[in-house]
C-alpha cells in the first residue's frame, strides 16, 4: 500500500491514487462541532486517494446509540467498512468473526514500532491488527473558565477538598459551579475520575479492571460514592439529559465555572477559537494529577464483499496512522496522537501535558489506567451494569453504602 503511494508520488502525483476506486462507509458518533471538524480530515484524505466516503454518523456522546445501530446492521449481514469501536468491544466483534486483518498494512508501515504497546494491544485480536487507532484521549480532565473563577476570587482546585470549597464559593457568587450533562455515560465519566481521586490508580484497577468484589464493596468505594454525591449540589436544573458539548458551551460562555470531561471537550474550545491558558484552563481532575485515564479511539475494519472496497478500506487504515492525519485530526479533536514518535510542535500546552503524563505513566507502569466509562477496562455488559448503578445512585437518595453494595452485586451479576 505504502509502496503504491510512493510510486504514485514518483509519477508526479501528490497523493496516493489507488488502482481501484472503492467505497468506505464509516460509522461513528463524532457529531459535535470539534468532532465533525476532526473526522472531516479523514474523509478528505480518503477522497483525495480516489475513493468514495459514505458518512454514517449516529449522534450520541459516548457511542451507545452508534453501537446499537452497528449491531442491527451487522446482524442483517451488512456492516459498514469501518466503525468507531474501541477497547474490549473490538475483541467482542473479533470473536464473532466480523473483522478484517490489517496485518499487511501494519507490517508495511511498522505499526508495531510506532505504536506504544498499550495502544497496539487494544487494536489486536488474536495477535492480528483489526483496528487502526486515531488518538489517545485523557479522560481525567477538568475544564475551567478562568474569568469566572477570577470574578469569584476562587483558585483552580487541585484536590477534592479544594474542589468542594471552590464550588461552594462559586455558588455563593451566583455561578453554576459544575456544567454537567445527566446522561449515564457522563455520570460514569465523572464517577470514575472521583474513584481515581479517592482510591488512586491501584484501587481503580482493582475495581474497574479486576472487578474485585472486596474492593467494590470497600470503605474506599463508599467514600467515592459520598464524594460523587456532592456533585449533585453544584449542578444546575437543566443538567438531566444535556449533551456533553452543550455543557462545554456553558463553560465557554461563562455560564458555568467548570466541566469534568475527557479532552474531546478541548475540541469544542478549539472550534470556538479559544486559547488554553488564557481563555480556558485544562487541569487534571482534582486529586488525579499523576494519573492518566486513557481512552483510545479507533476504527475497526469489517470484512468487505468486494476487492475494491477492501482496498479502499486498507488505504484508509494506512492513512489513519499517517503522521499528517494523526497531527491534523488530533489538533482538532483535543487528543494526542496514537503514535508517540511525532513532532508535537503544533500542539498546545494541554496536549503537551497530556503526552508527558501518558509517556511517564506508561514508562513507570504507575498511574496509567484504562477508562471504564469509555469501554477500555471491561466488557460492554459489565460497563452497562456499572452505568446503571452509578446513574441510579446519582438520581436518587440511595446511601453511599448501598451504592457500593449494589455496584458489587451488579458487577457480579453481569460477569
Ligand atoms: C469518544 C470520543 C468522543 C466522546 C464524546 C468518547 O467515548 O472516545 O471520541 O468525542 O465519546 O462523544
Amino acid at each position: 500500500m505504502f509502496k503504491k503511494s510512493l510510486i504514485a508520488m514518483a509519477m508526479g502525483g501528490t497523493m496516493a491514487v489507488s488502482a481501484q476506486a472503492g467505497e468506505v462507509e464509516v460509522l461513528h458518533w463524532w457529531t459535535s462541532g470539534g468532532e465533525a471538524r476532526s473526522i472531516a480530515v479523514l474523509k478528505e484524505m480518503v477522497e483525495d486517494a480516489g475513493h468514495t466516503w459514505t458518512d454514517f454518523a449516529v449522534a450520541g456522546g459516548g457511542g451507545e446509540n452508534a453501537y446499537t445501530v452497528l449491531r442491527s446492521r451487522a446482524v442483517s449481514g451488512n456492516p459498514p467498512a469501518a466503525a468507531q469501536i474501541k477497547g474490549l468491544e473490538i475483541q467482542e466483534w473479533g470473536d464473532l468473526g466480523f473483522l478484517a486483518s490489517l496485518d499487511d498494512v501494519a507490517d508495511e508501515n511498522n505499526w508495531d514500532a510506532v505504536l506504544p504497546s498499550v495502544v497496539a494491544d487494544v487494536m489486536k485480536h488474536d495477535g492480528d491488527y483489526v483496528a487502526a487507532p486515531v488518538n489517545v484521549h485523557r479522560v481525567n480532565w477538568m475544564w475551567a473558565n478562568p474569568a469566572v473563577f477570577a470574578d469569584a476570587g476562587v483558585d483552580i482546585p487541585t484536590n477534592l477538598d479544594e474542589l468542594w470549597a471552590a464550588a461552594e464559593e462559586l455558588q455563593a457568587a451566583g455561578v453554576t459551579p459544575i456544567a454537567h450533562g445527566g446522561q449515564p455515560w457522563q455520570d460514569a465519566t465523572t464517577f470514575e475520575s472521583i474513584v481515581l481521586a479517592v482510591g488512586g490508580a491501584d484501587f481503580f484497577n482493582d475495581v474497574f479492571v479486576e472487578m474485585d468484589q472486596a474492593a467494590l464493596e470497600s470503605d474506599t468505594m463508599v467514600e467515592a460514592f459520598e464524594e460523587f454525591r456532592k456533585v449533585n449540589d453544584y449542578i444546575d436544573r437543566g443538567a438531566p439529559g444535556r449533551d456533553w458539548n452543550v455543557a462545554t458551551s456553558m463553560v465557554i460562555r461563562g455560564e458555568a465555572a467548570m466541566q469534568f470531561m475527557g479532552d474531546w471537550a478541548k475540541g469544542e474550545f478549539t472550534a470556538a477559537n479559544m486559547t488554553p491558558g488564557e481563555d480556558y484552563i485544562c487541569a487534571p481532575f482534582p486529586g488525579t494529577a499523576d494519573a492518566f485515564t486513557f481512552n483510545i479511539d479507533s476504527l475497526a475494519m469489517f470484512k468487505q464483499r468486494t476487492a475494491a472496497n477492501a482496498e479502499a478500506q486498507m488505504t484508509m487504515a494506512e492513512l489513519v496512522l499517517s503522521p499528517s492525519f494523526q497531527e491534523t485530526f488530533n489538533l482538532n479533536k483535543g487528543s494526542i496522537p496514537a503514535r508517540t514518535d511525532l513532532d508535537m510542535g503544533k500542539f498546545d500546552d494541554c496536549a503537551l501535558a497530556s503526552m508527558e503524563t501518558f509517556k511517564s505513566t506508561a514508562a513507570s507502569g504507575e498511574g496509567l489506567v484504562p477508562s471504564m466509562a469509555h469501554g477500555m477496562s471491561t466488557t460492554s455488559t459489565i460497563q452497562g451494569a456499572i452505568y446503571d448503578t452509578v446513574t441510579e445512585f446519582f438520581n436518587s437518595d440511595m446511601s453511599a453504602e448501598d451504592g457500593a453494595t449494589r455496584l458489587a452485586r451488579a458487577v457480579r451479576a453481569a460477569q
